[in-house]
């Protein structure tokens, strides 16, 4: 069911000689805004907003976020406590239907990821065909698009039928950690390993990726929690670039497939998801050249330097990313639990601690976000660097899912469709070639 924020009262615009009335709308948790649907058929006016920085583009019951006092629950269930206590599938299936699952729910839900698990096996030959150096960024947004010509859409009008809704998500769910994995396996020049009907959906993930049939793989249960708890605090994020994006395409009504697939190449940039593998490259970097953080801070100050602190500052949260807090923790937890001493871990603690005493950083309250940590965990569990993004992916797959699916649904469903204010040339002719010099 749709929910709808409520008119709470109006706010009046003058323009010219005019007084336009428009709405107010509140939302569930206070946050208001002006309705200005019909500013243009009213005044001839448009807005513009660089970024959306402050438009609001849809309703939505999924996520709620204040970036001011550092808030991020799903579907009202503080996002800390669902990573402390609840595990990925779980968490899945709050998003996409909107409550826990009971015992019976989850388990059908379990079985269904079980079920459909295996890519078809024309699929695996795709990635015969990319050459090694391919990301596997791309690699995962061609096979997901790919997945439609293999496997039926989810009809518009047959959503709220909850065994098609669940047979659609677990299979993409399902069938993106096994591309992931295959992409990895086909980058170390590795045979595939498929997945097993006896491990849940993380551990089946670290032995695709981790075990061959030379070498058997140990699943850590520490390794396998931190796994749940990251793909938990990238499940859904409200608004931001790859989510926006999965709903515009997805505002065309083309399938979830093609939606998503979109989402994935949005995600892989380095101001997005791409941030994590730079991150480490920037870490990296820092321990290369003797451990100077100082050098990196006066690069991502210095207005003439494109470089950025990766890793640092976000649209929304303008204090400590609640996420980060966590991820923080379990970098911490999973380096003792493999017995490693990162020495990347030293200096992005260090990074940490300079940033947070200096006023370039304070000033534009740029803090730590999700991306900071999150490659150092990574990368002590043994996934490469170009790998980082795409367990990003698969983290927030259940949100571009139950994002799409809200929007298909809302009553004001519509092609998205900006407008814009024209700066070219005003109408001309055409000249012939001959005739221009
Ligand atoms: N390093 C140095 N300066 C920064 C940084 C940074 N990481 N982030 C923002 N700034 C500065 C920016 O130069 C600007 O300064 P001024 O006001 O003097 O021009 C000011 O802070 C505001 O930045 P903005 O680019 O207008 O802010 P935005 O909201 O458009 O950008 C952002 C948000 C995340 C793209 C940006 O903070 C950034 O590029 N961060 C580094 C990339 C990164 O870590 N991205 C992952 C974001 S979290 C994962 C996700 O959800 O995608």
């Amino acid at each position: 069911m749709f929910t709808t924020a409520a008119k709470i009262g109006t706010a009046e615009l003058r323009y010219g000689d005019k007084t336009l009335t428009l709405p107010v709308l509140e939302g569930t948790e206070g946050e208001r805004a002006i309705d200005i649907r019909t500013l243009r058929d009213e005044t001839g006016l448009t807005t513009l907003d660089y970024g959306f920085k402050n438009t609001a583009s849809c309703q939505s019951s999924i996520t709620y976020l204040d970036g001011e006092h550092g808030i991020l629950r799903y579907r009202g269930y503080p996002v800390e406590e669902l990573a402390a206590k609840s595990r990925f599938v779980e968490v899945a299936y709050l998003l996409v239907h909107g409550k826990l699952p009971d015992r019976g729910e989850r388990d059908r839900f379990s079985a269904l990821l079980t079920r459909h698990s295996m890519l078809h096996e024309d699929m695996t030959q795709f990635f015969k065909n990319y050459p090694e150096h391919a990301h596997p960024m791309a690699i995962l947004s061609a096979m997901v698009v790919s997945l439609s010509t293999f496997y039926p859409e989810l009809a518009r009008e047959r959503l709220h039928e909850e065994e098609e809704l669940d047979v659609t998500t677990t299979r993409l769910l399902s069938k993106l950690r096994t591309i992931a994995a295959f992409s990895y396996k086909k980058s170390i020049g590795e045979p595939f390993v498929y997945p097993r009907h006896d491990l849940k959906y993380c551990a089946n993930f670290l032995n695709m990726m981790f075990s061959s049939p030379v070498r058997p793989y140990e699943i850590k249960p520490e390794v396998e929690r931190a796994m749940n708890v990251l793909l938990i605090l990238h499940a859904d994020h409200e608004q931001n670039c790859s989510t926006s994006t999965v709903r515009l395409v997805g505002s065309a009504k083309v399938n979830l497939y093609a939606s998503v697939a979109a989402g994935i190449c949005a995600l892989w940039g380095p101001l997005h998801g791409g941030a994590n593998q730079e991150v480490l490259e920037m870490l990296e970097g820092i321990l290369k050249s003797g451990g100077d953080v100082k050098r990196v801070m006066e690069r991502a100050k210095d207005k003439k330097d494109p470089f950025r602190l990766y890793g640092f500052g976000h649209r929304v949260y303008k204090t400590y990313d609640p996420r980060a807090r966590v991820i923080k923790q379990t970098c911490k937890d999973v380096l003792a639990a493999v017995k490693t001493q990162d020495p990347l871990l030293a200096i992005a603690l260090e990074l940490e601690e300079r940033v947070l005493q200096d006023d370039y950083f304070l000033e534009r309250r740029l803090y730590p976000n999700v991306d900071f940590y999150s490659g150092i965990i990574y990368r002590a569990i043994g996934i490469p660097a170009n790998m980082f993004t795409v367990m990003f992916a698969i983290g927030r797959l259940p949100g571009w899912i139950a994002q799409w699916k809200e929007s298909q649904e809302d009553p004001e469903f519509k092609i998205q469709r900006p407008r814009q204010v024209y700066t070219g040339p005003r109408e001309q002719h055409y000249v012939p070639i001959s005739m221009r010099d």
